[in-house]
């Protein structure tokens, strides 16, 4: 999962490609490179190992003055990053240059087939794709038909969004795209190509969505489409209703504060936008599909899964509905027996998550039923499914996911909420319940120095919890590790006298999770038994359960409010993997081998 720039226009291109990749740097940040047709007829060539800004310190010893050019922010697939297997790749006779976002499964093969004569500069599945289109070229094929033949090489697993350029019409972007996301962008000054719209706001709101199999020919003045069978057709821009501000950091040290910081105000959001008249509203035809179904399905990856465990209990509790929650990885090739009349639930922030989308093709081919609840609206997952209910949670930008947990817990309470009917007292639980939100994140300071006592000068950690407890502790842990690079587990605090206290030591620290009475008392023995094998213990516990010594009390939840406790729960582990990341000096927005959006399997 990459992140590619395209621009043709009237204006210098390079700041556009530089600034259109530092917003797309959260799909992957370790190598990056530009190519710039200058106007005095020059192709120019420059790429860097590490940061779009070491890419950028680099483009300064070179005239790049041109107006039209592609860019590319890389995460490794296949050949480590370093300046030779960065983006853009050129093809052996110099004509071709090509950045691509996705993976070449079959590139093997087709080097074999197609290309052993050709000297190779990288150890990419890209150049194999570049290659080809220049060999089909040099035999005489026009570029927009090279382009095509290569593209049809590729096998059915294969994903792509590709930018192409050919030097004898630089102005003229070739593109295409397949699996993975791409738009067109057009404006009266120029047309750019993005994987996401997000990073081109500053130059139009309006773009041009490619589906899967489609090519598009770019130019500054022009957008011509083909579908996979060549035939010409036309599509409108749809106009994105966004706030580029919405996507800055502000005062902001870190992406990752500012997100965790607007979890409040987004719980208010999703309130005003799903109550009517004090009763959540959810699209009737959405509601009758769900009470059909005898069984619910929800698929995600990461976070978004560990905000499926929470959901499943109001779908179950509530809407009475028997609900299971599946990795996307492993349910797209090895899934259980599904009921008779499954409703399939995809949760994603980014929409584009390749695992998720990969399940999505098996639910389509079978008819089942399906909704997205998805942060990114006009993405894969909420484009081919029956139907799709926005997060609202704003644009998410640091790597680790926090805003959009909070998110798609809420959405999923109301969601059950609507499915069971009744429950008029939700949206004033709920607004009490942004109140308390907001309390703990003013409590931040607090954490900071519990993080730096706790977990800053530490290589392990553990987070044990019960019940709703026991699903968070995955979150906590997935959150300390990927931005802390803790070694960090989190399960059911009963398991741990099965095995994993062998790893206890002097010190270790251990972090109770408790807002379900039923076994607070149960967690805290639990606790206990470390204690008594030297770990050094912390505990996040709600006003109501909590006694002297706890270290993070919550504010109260007690009846039903309780089945609210990890959302609450939430904003202390993510404040102690972000200030544990801090007190490490290390890049919190960024973390090492990982991508906001992973967009290949
Ligand atoms: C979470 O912090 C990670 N960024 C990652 O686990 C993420 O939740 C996962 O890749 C799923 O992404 P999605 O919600 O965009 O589908």
């Amino acid at each position: 999962m990459c992140g590619i720039i395209g621009y043709t226009g009237i204006n210098e291109a390079l700041p556009f490609l530089l600034s259109g990749l530092e917003k797309l740097e959260y799909r992957g940040y370790d190598s990056a490179g530009v190519y710039v047709h200058t106007d005095d007829g020059r192709d120019m060539l420059v790429k860097e190992k590490g940061r779009v800004k070491d890419l950028e310190e680099k483009t300064k010893s070179y005239d790049l003055s041109g107006k039209s050019g592609i860019a590319h922010t890389r995460w490794a697939t296949h050949g480590e990053p370093s300046v030779a297997n960065a983006h853009p790749h050129v093809s052996d006779d110099g004509r071709y240059y090509l950045v691509h976002n996705g993976v070449i499964e079959n590139y093997k093969e087709l080097k074999q087939t197609y290309l052993s004569g050709v000297v190779f500069k990288s150890q990419t599945d890209t150049e194999v794709a570049v290659q080809l289109v220049g060999k089909f070229a040099a035999e005489g094929l026009s570029t927009l038909a090279a382009f095509r033949k290569m593209i049809n090489l590729l096998n059915d697993n294969s994903s792509y969004a590709f930018l192409l350029v050919d030097t004898k019409t630089p102005d003229l972007l070739y593109t295409a795209k397949s699996k993975s996301p791409l738009l067109v962008g057009v404006s009266k000054s120029a047309n750019v190509v993005t994987s996401d719209a997000t990073a081109m706001l500053n130059l139009t709101k309006d773009f041009i969505e490619l589906q899967d199999g489609e090519i598009a020919i770019v130019s500054k003045t022009d957008v011509k489409l083909y579908n996979e069978q060549g035939e010409y057709f036309t599509r409108q821009p749809f106009h994105l209703n966004i706030d580029p501000q919405a996507a800055e950091k502000g005062a902001y040290p870190f992406f990752m504060l500012k997100e965790i910081d607007e979890q409040a105000i987004v719980a208010r959001h999703l309130i005003q936008h799903y109550f009517v008249d004090g009763l959540p509203h959810i699209d009737d035809a959405i509601l009758n599909s769900i009470k059909q179904a005898d069984r619910l399905y929800i698929i995600a990856a990461g976070t978004s899964y560990h905000a499926g465990l929470i959901g499943r209990r109001f779908f179950e509790k509530w809407a009475g509905i028997p609900t299971e929650v599946h990795i996307a990885s492993e349910f797209a090739y090895d899934h259980p027996l599904i009921s008779q009349k499954p409703f399939f639930i995809f949760i994603s922030q980014s929409g584009e998550t390749a695992d998720s989308i990969q399940v999505l093709e098996l639910v389509k081919r079978a008819h089942y039923a399906s909704l997205t609840l998805a942060n990114v609206m006009n993405s894969t997952l909420t484009r081919d499914v029956d139907f799709a209910l926005p997060l609202l949670a704003g644009p998410e930008i640091a790597v680790a996911s926090t805003k959009a947990y909070t998110a798609q817990i809420i959405t999923q309470i109301i969601l059950a909420a609507a499915v069971a009917g009744g429950h008029t007292e939700l949206q004033g639980q709920l607004s009490r319940l942004a109140v308390d939100m907001q309390a703990v994140i003013d409590g931040k300071d607090h954490i900071k120095v519990l993080a730096d006592d706790y977990l800053v000068n530490t290589d392990r950690a553990f987070y044990i919890g019960r019940g709703a407890d026991a699903d968070v502790t995955l979150e906590a842990a997935l959150k300390l590790k990927e931005i802390s690079y803790t070694l960090v587990e989190g399960f059911a605090a009963g398991e741990l006298k099965h095995g994993t206290i062998s790893l206890i030591e002097h010190g270790t620290p251990v972090i109770g999770l408790i807002s379900q009475s039923k076994m607070a008392g149960l967690t805290r023995s639990n606790l206990e038994e470390t204690i008594a094998r030297g770990a050094k213990t912390m505990t996040i516990v709600t006003k109501n359960l909590a006694n002297a010594t706890d270290e993070i009390v919550l504010p109260e939840l007690t009846g039903e409010m309780e089945m609210f406790g990890p959302i609450l729960e939430a904003i202390p582990i993510q404040l102690l993997a972000y200030y544990t990341s801090l007190g490490r000096k290390l890049d919190v927005d960024h973390p090492r081998n990982l991508a906001k959006s992973v967009t290949v399997q």
